[in-house]
């Protein structure tokens, strides 16, 4: 439309034309009615009109429309100071109006994409709350029916008594087990956790934790082997007891996860000034669908599976909080019937502040 972008200038010659050409209608008016005498009042009059409603129409729309659009524009502008009170934007009219519409539109956008931010903020936290009440709430019920059964009389039958017992204090580790994890992964996404980097040697620790994961690893008869790259860097600077957790995890995932008379490696290859350390296993893979959501807070993919193995979900979040607070990154490959790969970096160089 001719008259969506009319600037304050033409709109009050607008409204000044209007108002000179409706007096001249009325004077036209009076003087059809006294036949047609013409008098000069009758243009006089529509001039002045004309003359001295411009400036005030002028007054008028710049007061009560223009100082109220400044004013919005103030409260959406997200620029302290915003752009009209810089130097000259205000002169030009177009100028202000355009940087108005700007504005709106940058600020609708923000907003916009703020909402849905919060939105998925509040479906994460539904879901967050959903899943730890999901999962304390098995091992707390367990526990308690095998206290129950054992208050009720069970207590007495030495044939269930030490049982139930053990299967009492299985809930109760595997709900301490939880509730650490959570407050790990709480202190991560804090930023809470003061890293204590250090150089150690990276094979020392795959060792200590292959010692320590040997016994499971026997239960299936999975073979644990470091596939040593000739020359490769040794020594890695990290926090010693928190990349331990991470080792642990990968190779506990790969042996809960993997084959019976399977096999884990765990590979070291340098890069640069880095170090990338990989957990492979020849199990049974992960589909595809499932790699981009793997490192989220209780995130399963075979929910029932890893449950049975006292699994919460929580590990591979946690070594990725863990890796990116070395300002590292974490990647999985996976092929279902081939195996899965973990990999992260490591610095070989002392530059992490
Ligand atoms: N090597 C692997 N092979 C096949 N699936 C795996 C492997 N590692 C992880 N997964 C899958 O990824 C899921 C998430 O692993 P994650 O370590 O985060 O949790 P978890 O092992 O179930 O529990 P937690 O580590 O807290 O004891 C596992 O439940 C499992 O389904
Ligand atoms: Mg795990």
């Amino acid at each position: 439309m001719a008259f969506k972008n009319l600037k304050l200038r033409q709109v009050s010659l607008l409204i000044s034309f209007a108002v000179a050409a409706i007096s001249a209608i009325a004077l036209c008016a009076e003087a059809m009615v006294d036949g047609w005498a013409f008098q000069t009042y009758m243009i006089l009059i529509p001039i002045i009109l004309l003359v001295t409603t411009f400036p005030i129409a002028h007054y008028l729309v710049d007061y009560f429309i223009y100082r109220r659009i400044k004013i919005l524009y103030k409260l959406v502008s997200t620029e302290k100071g915003g752009k009209e009170l810089k130097e000259g934007a205000l002169q030009e009219e177009d100028d202000f109006l355009q940087a108005v519409e700007e504005e709106v539109r940058r600020y609708s956008t923000s907003k916009q994409s703020e909402i849905k931010a919060l939105k998925r903020m509040e479906t994460f936290r539904k879901e967050f709350i959903g899943n730890v009440s999901h999962e304390l709430k098995t091992p707390i019920f367990n526990a308690q029916g095998y206290i129950e059964t054992l208050l009720d009389g069970g207590v007495e039958d030495r044939g269930v008594n030490m049982k139930y017992l053990e299967k009492a204090t299985r809930n109760l580790d595997r709900l301490a087990n939880i509730v650490e994890d959570l407050i790990m992964l709480n202190q991560y996404e804090a930023d809470a956790t003061q890293l204590d980097i250090k150089p150690f040697d990276i094979t020392d620790l795959t060792k200590q934790v292959m010692d320590e994961q040997e016994l499971l690893a026997s239960k299936k008869n999975i073979e644990l082997v470091i596939k040593e790259d000739a020359g490769f860097q040794r020594k890695v600077f990290a926090d010693r007891k928190h990349i331990h957790h991470v080792l642990s995890n990968l190779v506990n995932n790969s042996i809960k996860y993997g084959h019976e008379n399977g096999l884990t490696k765990i590979g070291f290859y340098d890069v640069e000034d880095k170090l990338l350390i990989e957990v492979s296993d020849n199990g049974p893979g992960i589909a595809s669908e499932h790699l981009a959501r793997l490192f989220e807070r209780f995130y399963r993919v075979d929910k029932a599976r890893s449950r049975g193995h006292g699994g919460t979900g929580l590990g591979l979040s946690i070594c990725k909080h863990i890796v990116e607070a070395h300002k590292e990154k974490i990647h999985v490959r996976s092929s279902l019937d081939i195996g899965t790969t973990f990999g992260f970096t490591l610095s070989t160089k002392k530059h992490l502040e």
